[in-house]
């Protein structure tokens, strides 16, 4: 136990070690049995004498404060009044900027040991190759141990933004150089960094309404002007975009939450848009390794003649959301800036998991969990896409969606609040869902929900729609 103790002047410097030592003890902070510093130690850190330092231990020794076991050292005593009562902090004066009182809760994720759990956002965290992984971490650990002991290049792990510039080349027809690649802590980090780069406070932020809710309240907190546009079938209403839009951030493959892929034509629209009006397009890619139904739709980036497109991705769903590596793929002329932005957020992400991602990926071992994901995914997906028509018709309009790990459904009714009532409903039968509603930006969206795929077991998928069945009447 590091103990702090600050010595005033240089007088009754015993009593001063004592009452401090004391005032540990009976506020809790140190707890019953736990080690003191040896006198020796603590001595020469307060720069005091070793007599000093045994006298104060002595002291409270012999009023069965510490206990002194020969040959092993001195412990708080285990004493009848420790309550592991809080330490008393005084009543504070600073309080959050008023917009922080605003801003919801980050999701309460109770509901996880729920066991019918259509909650979108996750992947199956139990078909994960762990062993694989562990060895993969260990070996970084291991065979980069003087490295690791150096800050990193804010950028990224060299052989990982080259990994992944292969990837995304060949999955996703991404034209990227490493350098081009930036690894971040997930696409929140991702569109943050460019969010600073690109924008000054009050300037006009374009996100499809309903929107994926991290990123539009990353925009609310950052003092930007956010402006939600429509989403049709054919995606983000690129008719309706503010002229005076700096930046929009839209999910062209999958639209999040509604799973619409944006047509050609809007697609091409887009791009003419941002180039008439100087604004730069944050194209977040985040599931469409996932593909079910139809030809893989091209991304964004990959049609972008001008240089407008930022594309933004994630570990998160084809891996693990707690690994919290994403990365984005940026033109030549932001590199400079992501790289500083990214050295003054957080200096670079994890070094030994970059490593083993890197490994992960050149191994093929991406690649392999990818192809595995995607049956598990597709029995789960067909399934919900068949309880969905036959059982759910009367209070349910699915929404159709060709890729993804979560598909959407309109709800029938519009009596306010059922969409709430039937949550918690279905939370008594042990089933979790998630409304639409959480998505809206200026419009309160038409009630439905998200249904996610990745956390549910593949076995648990009848059972678990039978029950959210009954929820519905
Ligand atoms: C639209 C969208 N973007 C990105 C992500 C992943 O975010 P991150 O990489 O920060 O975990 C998700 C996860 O649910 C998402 O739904």
């Amino acid at each position: 136990m590091d103990l702090h103790v600050s010595l005033d002047g240089r007088r009754e410097l015993t009593a001063q070690i004592y009452l401090q030592v004391r005032a540990a003890i009976l506020d809790g902070r140190l707890r019953p049995g736990e080690a003191l510093p040896p006198t020796r130690e603590l001595a020469a850190a307060l720069s005091v004498s070793r007599n000093t330092a045994n006298a104060a231990y002595e002291k409270l020794a012999a009023e069965g404060f510490l206990t002194s076991r020969v040959g092993v050292g001195t412990f708080v005593s285990d004493l009848p009044f420790h309550g592991g009562a809080e330490p008393e902090v005084p009543t504070s004066p600073l309080r959050p900027r008023p917009m922080w009182d605003g801003m919801p809760d980050p999701p309460d994720l109770s509901a996880m040991g729920t066991r019918y759990d259509f909650r979108p956002g996750m992947p199956d965290a139990r078909s994960f190759p762990f062993a694989t992984w562990r060895a993969m971490l260990s070996r970084q650990l291991r065979d980069s141990a003087t490295r690791l002991g150096m800050y990193g290049e804010p950028m990224g792990h060299a052989g990982l933004r080259a990994s992944i510039a292969r990837h995304v080349g060949l999955s996703r027809a991404v034209r990227a150089t490493a350098a081009d690649v930036m690894v971040t802590a997930g696409v929140q980090q991702a569109v943050d960094l460019i969010a600073r780069v690109m924008l000054a406070p009050g300037d006009v932020v374009a996100v499809e309404d309903p929107c994926y809710p991290p990123v539009k309240r990353l925009f609310q907190a950052m003092g930007v002007r956010l402006v939600g546009v429509p989403v049709d079938a054919e995606g983000l209403v690129v008719s309706q975009l503010p002229e005076d839009a700096k930046l929009v951030y839209t999910s062209p493959s999958h639209q999040f939450p509604l799973g619409y892929a944006l047509s050609l034509s809007r697609r091409l629209a887009l791009l003419a848009w941002a180039d008439r009006v100087d604004a730069v397009i944050v194209e977040d890619d985040y599931d469409s390794e996932f593909r079910w139904t139809g030809r893989p739709v091209e991304p964004l980036h990959a049609l972008d003649r001008t240089g407008r497109v930022v594309y933004v991705s994630s570990f998160s769903k084809v891996l693990l959301p707690t690994l919290r590596v994403g990365f984005c793929v940026a033109p030549p002329s932001l590199h400079a800036a992501l790289r500083k932005a990214k050295h003054l957020a957080d200096w670079h992400s994890a070094s030994p998991v970059q490593g083993a991602l890197a490994e992960f990926i050149d191994a093929g071992l991406l690649a392999g969990h990818l192809r595995k994901m995607r049956r598990v995914y597709r029995a789960r997906r067909d399934r919900m896409a068949i309880a969905f028509d036959q059982d759910f018709t009367e209070h349910l309009e699915p929404i159709t969606s060709a890729a993804g790990l979560h598909m959407t459904a309109w709800l029938r009714t519009d009596r306010p609040g059922e969409d709430a009532a039937i949550i918690a409903r279905a939370r008594e039968q042990d089933v979790a869902m998630h409304s639409m509603a959480l998505c809206g930006v200026d419009r309160v969206p038409r009630q439905g929900f998200v249904f996610g795929y990745g956390l549910i077991a593949t076995d648990d998928v009848e059972e678990g729609l039978r029950r959210m069945r009954s929820a519905f009447t």
